[in-house]
């Protein structure tokens, strides 16, 4: 049977330069860094030449990124350490459609006295840099907005909120997990304080991610122990899996042109195709600022995980939202605060392209797609 990986959203098979340039380093170069020794020092040496890579993909210094286990930590990391730290004030401006690794970090915040403010977005997932402004009061001391959304792909105007929050000198905190590696992650253009980077999603290692904090910006460590990771991420460092986060940004910097020109045209086709094939479908996310590998797509009168359970029997595997809510039939929080109706909202699924996936890939999926749409809808009627 043929098989058709569309959820690189939820994540991605490390690609195999990413793979050989951690493989010495689980045995021969076992070196703890933080040791004097030889063996010590050069996996110390190793790691610092990973930082320093991930740190010029970003366009930052070095000592200004720390390893992590993945997105939610970094998220975590920098909205609870940036709270904490901060003796200005208690409250945080976030978005309605965000992660739950920021949402629920800001919930958690929420049950230890502080106050937040959950902006709304419009129709196409967007949160305005005016209603950002807006909702800044004195004793706010963080804003986080992510940078491209994993459920619908919407790109947030972050230069712009950006611009806001230095004239207020703020600290704002982004979600790049979905951004890096599609569209452009510089922390000056972008006007950002702190990212929040993921292994996983850009072809390289689970388990791994990084958290770039401008210099100078209070943050305080979640964890107890040693001073590793200037003390903000105590724990010895996983040191294979920070280089293949490494060597995983680097070659998807160096392919993101082309990489987001291939994907718009799958992307196209796939979407061309569904709209020819099937009718009553509603398609989410905004137009044009959008991540060009992803495609959320509702189907009236279907439900959709009978729609992926479907999809998964010829062989395709897609998603009905974020990974982390899969499983639980509730309607996505995103998709609830874009104002898609929650019955046409409960027939969703997020089809996210790969860099292995080509036309015929997606010429398939269309066939089987409209097939099963219409047998359910024959079923469901
Ligand atoms: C936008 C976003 N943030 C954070 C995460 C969490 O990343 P990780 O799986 O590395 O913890 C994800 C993963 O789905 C994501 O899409």
């Amino acid at each position: 049977m043929k098989c058709v990986y569309l959820d690189h959203c939820a994540t991605t098979p490390v690609r195999e330069e990413v793979v050989e340039s951690m493989q010495s380093f689980f045995s021969e170069e076992f070196g703890n860094p933080s040791n004097i020794h030889t063996p010590g020092q050069r996996a110390r040496n190793a790691l610092e030449t990973a930082r320093k890579s991930i740190a010029s993909v970003i366009g930052v210094d070095s000592r200004e990124v720390v390893f992590t286990s993945g997105g939610t930590e970094s998220d975590n990391l920098a909205i609870k350490g940036v709270a904490y730290a901060s003796k200005k004030g208690k409250h945080i401006v976030t978005s309605s459609i965000e992660h739950p690794a920021v949402l629920n970090s800001c919930r958690y915040l929420e049950s230890q006295g502080y106050s937040v403010t959950y902006l709304p977005v419009d129709e196409y997932g967007l949160v305005s840099a005016d209603s950002v402004k807006g909702a800044l009061r004195s004793e706010t001391v963080l804003v986080s907005i992510m940078m491209a959304n994993n459920e619908v792909g919407t790109i947030q105007p972050i230069k712009e909120i950006g611009e806001i929050t230095r004239a207020r000198g703020i600290p704002f905190h982004t979600d790049a997990v979905q951004a890096v590696g599609k569209i452009p992650v510089k922390a000056d253009d972008l006007n950002v304080d702190l990212i929040s980077i993921s292994g996983h999603k850009i072809y390289g290692p689970k388990g791994v991610g990084a958290l770039y904090v401008r210099k100078g910006i209070p943050i305080t460590s979640l964890m107890h122990g040693g001073s590793h990771e200037q003390g903000l991420r105590p724990g010895t460092e996983n040191v294979p899996a920070s280089i293949g986060l490494a060597r995983a940004m680097e070659h998807a910097e160096e392919e993101r042109d082309a990489f987001f020109q291939r994907m718009l045209d799958l992307r196209s086709m796939l979407k061309d195709g569904i709209k020819k094939e099937i009718n009553d479908v509603r398609f989410n996310g905004h137009p044009e600022h959008s991540l060009p590998n992803l495609l959320n797509a509702s189907f009236r009168f279907v439900e959709g995980e009978a729609l992926l359970l479907s999809l998964d029997t010829k062989g395709i595997a897609v998603s009905t939202g974020s990974a982390c809510s899969s499983g639980s039939l509730e309607t996505s929080h995103v998709l609830t605060a874009m104002g898609v109706d929650p019955e046409l909202a409960t027939g969703s699924l997020r089809f996210s392209l790969g860099r292995m996936n080509d036309e015929e890939d997606v010429s398939y999926v269309i066939a089987v797609l409209s097939e099963a749409v219409t047998k359910l809808r024959e079923m469901s009627s």
